[in-house]
């Protein structure tokens, strides 16, 4: 079943007085709201033997998705994650991007994908968003053309299946920001967590990978066998933990070949809630929430933005990579598609 609602209407300039609509897709285990602004996530509800609990975090207010820095539950895009300096060459062409976060260029720039007012299609069982980004939006070379599928899974989950063409060579890493607490609210550190990632990518102190890809053994960035978040965020003894300002890594799942596999498996501190993250990607951004904590935009119902109170789980290629050669490719080439796809999956106790 596929509702439809007025979330609220948009007060930038770009899309000022547009109205945008929230749908819910519902089934007996779970409820997911998302937005045509931002191809965004409101709201992810699973219905436990004690009743609906939220498991992703959102803002009740449109104009809080405007103006706040945390890009909750958006897709993120073109590129997800940061561009050194906002600078790279593709084809021997210098390109430059808008700079956004301090001396680099995060998650798309000033005007990323998560600030476009997508166009809905509602089928019987799902919401597509679909979204043209201009030949050089954002310094970026290329028309890209996309959509990001929402529907619900038999298995109790809900699922983001990403296509993309460009009419020209570019760069592409699109993810979905949803911040995640399996509690609802408070701290993350108690949720356990196994990912299935032998090696990560250290950061420098502006966040930008620094180029080694490096094993994951003794260092806190093991969860391939399950462990208290907190075991790995709070390991300030640990270099990488504290230039990061705690966990903000790109995790490298072990290469068990193509296709959609089972990466991650998180449960709620009091066992009720299991998340398993089931993708096709790479990589996934594991992000603790660091930078959580803007006082003026509070969560859903007033509850206080904390820092480290949700955690992303961003399945997506390593970013920096066209800066880097020995990363993955993330260029995408006319007549190439872009097809991609994540599920969230919960089980309940
Ligand atoms: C990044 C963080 C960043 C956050 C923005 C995450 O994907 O890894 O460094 O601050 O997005 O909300």
């Amino acid at each position: 079943m596929i509702t439809k609602k007025l979330f609220g209407t948009v007060s930038d300039n770009f899309n000022y007085g547009k109205e945008v609509y929230a749908y819910t897709l519902a089934n007996d285990s779970i409820e997911l709201t998302v937005m045509e602004y931002g191809a965004t996530i409101l709201r992810a509800r699973v219905n436990t033997p004690a009743g609906w609990r939220d498991t992703v975090c959102g803002y009740d207010a449109l104009r809080s998705y405007e103006e706040a820095e945390g890009y909750l539950g958006a897709v993120v895009g073109r590129i997800g994650n940061r561009i050194c300096r906002g600078k790279f060459s593709l084809d021997g062409v210098d390109y430059s991007l808008y700079i956004n976060n301090g001396v680099n260029h995060l998650h798309g720039g000033k005007r990323g994908f998560d600030k476009k007012l997508w166009t809905a299609t509602v089928s019987d069982d799902a919401v597509t968003f679909s979204a043209v980004s201009p030949d050089g939006e954002e310094g970026y070379p290329g028309t890209l053309t996309m959509s990001v599928t929402y529907t619900l899974t038999a298995e109790g989950g809900f699922k983001i299946a990403y296509r993309a063409t460009t009419d020209k060579k570019t760069i592409l890493n699109l993810t979905n920001h949803a911040y995640f607490n399996l509690a609802g609210e408070g701290y993350i550190g108690s949720h356990k967590i196994l990912i299935d990632a032998d090696r990560y990518l250290p950061t420098d102190d502006t966040l930008i990978p620094t180029g080694e890809i490096k094993s994951v053994k003794g260092t806190p960035f093991d969860f391939t066998e399950e462990k208290l978040i907190s075991e790995g965020l709070e390991a300030d003894d640990n270099e990488d933990i504290v230039i990061g300002g705690g966990i903000d890594h790109c995790l490298v799942f072990a290469d068990r070949g193509e296709g959609v596999k089972e990466r991650a498996t998180v449960t709620s501190p009091d066992g009720s809630i299991v998340m398993k993250v089931f993708t096709d990607r790479p990589c996934v951004q594991f992000y603790s929430g660091n930078f959580l904590g803007d006082e003026r935009y509070p969560f859903r119902g007033g509850k206080p933005q904390q820092r480290r109170h949700a955690f992303c789980l961003e399945t997506q290629s390593m970013p920096d990579a066209i800066n880097h050669e020995n990363f993955l490719d993330c260029t995408l080439s006319a007549g190439e598609e872009f097809v991609t796809c994540t599920e969230y999956r919960f089980s309940v106790k």
